[in-house]
């Protein structure tokens, strides 16, 4: 038997089309997961859910997951079509209403701040913040803020919501916070005497060094709001055949296809640290396949944690008051 006609992922609908992808897949249909999600219905309803980038991959899965248990999902996203095409998709997949899209590019600091006043009077709470939307930008790009744009959007975008976002979240109590990190952090360092690749840029180690920082911002953040009710953690979703890999090469794309995760397997992890009881009072952690790991030396550096943060309020403090 050839290789390929053994994988399990072979009939995998092209991520990089931006077509309904759910609908298909049995993940959405089995009795077991009906009678699971009627139990975790009950605890989810009157929960507001804000996931950034779910217009594809991971945050869209997750949106999906989420508004099936009755959760009032908000999500972001930067292009009008694809976010209201995508809000279409997660009502008609989850067959709850209560599915809202709003504007926010993650690269754009007055963006996020926009989005934040809009999203602070339009609800009145925000009990789950997922940090999911992200960027893996093969050549070096800016900004609107003239910002690295892998840093600005997979970081300081992430940094900056999360900040205007916290009297409110903090006012929600119970509240979580999920950053999506990847396991690719453990491949780097912080470069903080070149955080944004000017003098040599790699689009991998910028990638990995934005995940990294995504890890070292949620310890620290868990760490401030200790005793506050809200948690904070941290997760890698695995390979996942997503969007994420829409400018990789046709080699790699055909590879990825055969060996990664489909976006709802790789979604696992973010809807079980957004509903899961078992982790109500877990913070400060990262987690992979729903289980806590041990992240990277330096991603538990506080000292380094405490630089990156220092850094980030100079990168962001116009917007932050
Ligand atoms: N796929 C993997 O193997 C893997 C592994 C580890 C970690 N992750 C992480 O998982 C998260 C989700 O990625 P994915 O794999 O699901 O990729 P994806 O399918 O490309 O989804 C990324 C989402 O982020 C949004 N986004 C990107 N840039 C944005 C911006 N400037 N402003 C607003 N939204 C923006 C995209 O929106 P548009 O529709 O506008 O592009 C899309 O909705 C990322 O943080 C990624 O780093 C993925």
């Amino acid at each position: 038997m050839k290789v390929a006609e053994k994988s399990p992922n072979m009939n995998q609908p092209s991520p990089f089309k931006r077509e309904p992808e759910g609908r298909k897949r049995p993940h959405h249909s089995p009795l077991f997961m009906h009678l699971n999600e009627y139990v975790i219905n009950m605890k989810m309803t009157n929960k507001i859910c804000l996931i950034t980038g779910a217009t594809s991959g991971i945050g869209k899965e997750t949106a999906i997951a989420l508004a099936k248990m009755g959760a009032t999902v908000v999500f972001t996203s930067r292009d009008r079509k694809r976010g209201e095409t995508a809000k279409a998709e997660i009502i008609k997949l989850s067959g709850n209403k209560n599915v809202d899209v709003m504007a926010c590019d993650l690269s754009s600091f007055a963006s996020i701040k926009d989005f934040s006043e809009k999203f602070k009077k339009k609800y009145k709470h925000c009990h789950i913040l997922i940090n999911n939307a992200g960027v893996w930008e093969k050549k070096r790009g800016l900004s609107k803020d003239g910002v690295e744009l892998t840093f600005a959007t997979n970081h300081l975008g992430p940094f900056l919501l999360t900040n205007l976002l916290l009297d409110h979240i903090t006012a929600s109590a119970p509240a979580r916070i999920i950053n999506v990190s990847s396991g690719l952090h453990a491949s780097r360092t912080m470069n903080f005497e070149d955080l944004e690749g000017k003098k040599r840029y790699n689009g991998m180690k910028a990638y990995g060094q934005s995940k990294l920082a995504n890890i070292l911002f949620t310890k620290y953040l868990a760490d401030r709001l200790k005793d506050s009710g809200v948690t904070v953690n941290t997760l890698s979703p695995g390979l996942t055949y997503t969007g994420l890999f829409r400018n990789a090469s046709a080699f790699t794309k055909w590879f990825m296809r055969r060996i990664a995760k489909k976006p709802v397997e790789g979604a696992q992890t973010v809807i079980f640290l957004a509903s899961s009881s078992e982790v109500a009072n877990i913070t400060g952690k990262y987690l992979s396949n729903k289980k806590i790991k041990d992240s990277s030396e330096e991603s538990n550096d506080m000292e380094i944690a405490k630089r990156l943060w220092e850094i980030s309020e100079n990168y962001v403090r116009k917007y932050l008051d």
